[in-house]
C-alpha cells in the first residue's frame, strides 16, 4: 500500500456551502439587520429614505457619495443624471434586434456590453472614470429597460425627457404615457428599496469580476447575469407566476400542500440574511393591497396573504418569511408592467448599489480568489486513449 501523501485542506478545512457567513471586506454602504428586519443605507433606514421625498436620485447620491446631498447638490446630481439618460443609436439597434429573441435581462446584458464597446474610455480603470461610468449607467439602464419593453411590442423607442425625474421618465418611456403621480411615487420607493443590499449574489459577482481590474461594464454585466437567476432577482417574476398558477384564493391551501409534498421552495420566501420579515416586504404589503384593489387584481393580493399565512405558520419558526420579491410583482402587475420586466426593474435600482460597492473597494483593491476543498484523486495513472 502506498504511503498516504498530505493533501491541502482535505479533511481539515471548515466551510459553509454558498460562502454562508464568509466576510469579504469592510464596507460602510449598507447594513442588513437580519435579526430585527432592518435595512440601513449609510446609516439611514430605508423607511426614512422612502418617506423623505428625495426620491431614488437622493438614494443613488447617498450610496455613491457617502452622505445625503444638500438641495443644490441633489439638483445638480439630478440634472447630471437626466442629461445622461439617452442611449446611442447602436444600443437602440441592439435592443430592437434582441428584445423579441429572449428574456429582457438578456437584452439588458447585451445592451450594457454595447455601451462598453462604444465608450473609448472603457478600459480606463480609475475611481474618477468608474464614477463617471456609474452615473451614466444609473441614468441609461432605465432607458434601456423601457426601450426593451417598447421594442418587444413593435412600439418605437422613446427618447428621455430630462425635465422630469428618473422614475417618472422610466415609466413614461416604458408605457408611452405620463404616469400618475402616485404610480411614479411608488416606483421611486421600489427603486429606493431595491438599490442596495449588502454582499448579495449579484453584488458579489460584480465585485469579484471588478477585482481583476477589468472594465466596469464587464463587472455590471456579471451582476446582471447573477441577478437574473430565480434564487435572486428572478424570484419576483416567479412569485407572481405562482399567484397566477394558484389562480383562486380558495385553491391556496391545496397548492401549498402540493408544494410541500413535492418539496418545492415557495418563491418570495426565505433569505440568507433575514430570519425575520424583510423590511421591504413590510413596506410593499399595503401598497400591493392599494394597487391591486385599484387595478381590479385584488384576488392576487388575497392569494398572497393566504399563502403568507400558510408559509409563515409552517416555516416562520425556521426564519422563513416573505422577502422583497413577495409583494413587488403584484404592484408592478397592477401598474400594467409585463411579468418578465420585473427583474430588469430590479436592475434599474441595483445599479447604484453595485457601482457604489465597486467604487468603495477599488482604491484598496485586492483580487478575490477563494479556494475549494479538493476531494478528487491525486495519483491517477494516465491510460492512453486506445487502452481505456
Ligand atoms: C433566498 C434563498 C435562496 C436563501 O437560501 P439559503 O440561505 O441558501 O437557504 P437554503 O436554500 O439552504 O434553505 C434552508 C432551508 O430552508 C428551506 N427554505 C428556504 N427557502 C424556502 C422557501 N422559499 N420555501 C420553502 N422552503 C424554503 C430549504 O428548503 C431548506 O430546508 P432544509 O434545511 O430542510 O433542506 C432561499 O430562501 C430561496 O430559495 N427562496 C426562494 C427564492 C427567493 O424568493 N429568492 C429571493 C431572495 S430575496
Amino acid at each position: 500500500m502506498s504511503e498516504e501523501k498530505p493533501r491541502q485542506f482535505v479533511g481539515k478545512a471548515e466551510f459553509k456551502k454558498g460562502l454562508e457567513g464568509a466576510i469579504t471586506n469592510e464596507s460602510s454602504i449598507s447594513y442588513v439587520d437580519g435579526v430585527n428586519g432592518k435595512l440601513i443605507y449609510r446609516g439611514y433606514s430605508i423607511d426614512d429614505l422612502c418617506a423623505g421625498g428625495g426620491g431614488y436620485e437622493e438614494t443613488a447620491y447617498l450610496l455613491l457619495n457617502g452622505s445625503l446631498p444638500k438641495k443644490a447638490e441633489l439638483d445638480t446630481f439630478k440634472a447630471d443624471l437626466a442629461a445622461r439618460r439617452s442611449i446611442p443609436d447602436d444600443v437602440k439597434n441592439v435592443i430592437n434586434h434582441s428584445a423579441k429573441l429572449g428574456h429582457p435581462m438578456s437584452t439588458l446584458r447585451t445592451a450594457v456590453s454595447m455601451l462598453g464597446s462604444l465608450n473609448p474610455k472603457e478600459f480606463e480603470v480609475t475611481v474618477e472614470n468608474n464614477y463617471d461610468i456609474a452615473l451614466s449607467l444609473t441614468a441609461q439602464i432605465p432607458t434601456i429597460v423601457a426601450a426593451t419593453q417598447r421594442a418587444r411590442k413593435d412600439e418605437p423607442i422613446l427618447d428621455p425627457d430630462p425635465s422630469i425625474g428618473l422614475s417618472e421618465d422610466f415609466l413614461r418611456m416604458m408605457t408611452g404615457e405620463m404616469p400618475e403621480a402616485r404610480t411614479a411615487e411608488v416606483m421611486d420607493m421600489a427603486l429606493i428599496m431595491h438599490a442596495e443590499h449588502g454582499m448579495n449574489a449579484s453584488t458579489f459577482s460584480a465585485m469579484v469580476t471588478n477585482s481583476s481590474l477589468t472594465d466596469l461594464y464587464s463587472s455590471i454585466i456579471a451582476g446582471i447575469g447573477s441577478l437574473k437567476g430565480p434564487l435572486h432577482g428572478g424570484a419576483n417574476e416567479m412569485t407572481l407566476r405562482t399567484f397566477m398558477e394558484i389562480g383562486d384564493p380558495d385553491s391556496t391551501d391545496q397548492w401549498f400542500a402540493d408544494a410541500k409534498a413535492k418539496k418545492i421552495k415557495v418563491m418570495g420566501f426565505g433569505h440568507r440574511v433575514y430570519k425575520a420579515y424583510d423590511p421591504r416586504a413590510v413596506l410593499f404589503d399595503p401598497i400591493a393591497k392599494e394597487f391591486s384593489e385599484r387595478a381590479g387584481t385584488g384576488n392576487l393580493y388575497e392569494i398572497s396573504k393566504k399563502l403568507e399565512a400558510l408559509v409563515v405558520a409552517d416555516l416562520g419558526g425556521r426564519g422563513i418569511f416573505p422577502n422583497v420579491d413577495f409583494f413587488s410583482g403584484i404592484i408592478y402587475n397592477a401598474m400594467g408592467i409585463d411579468t418578465d420586466m420585473f427583474t430588469p426593474i430590479f436592475a434599474v435600482a441595483r445599479i447604484s448599489g453595485w457601482t457604489a460597492r465597486i467604487l468603495e473597494y477599488l482604491p484598496d483593491n485586492r483580487l478575490f480568489r477563494p479556494r475549494a476543498v479538493y476531494i478528487g484523486d491525486l495519483e491517477s495513472s494516465y491510460t492512453p486513449i486506445e487502452d481505456r
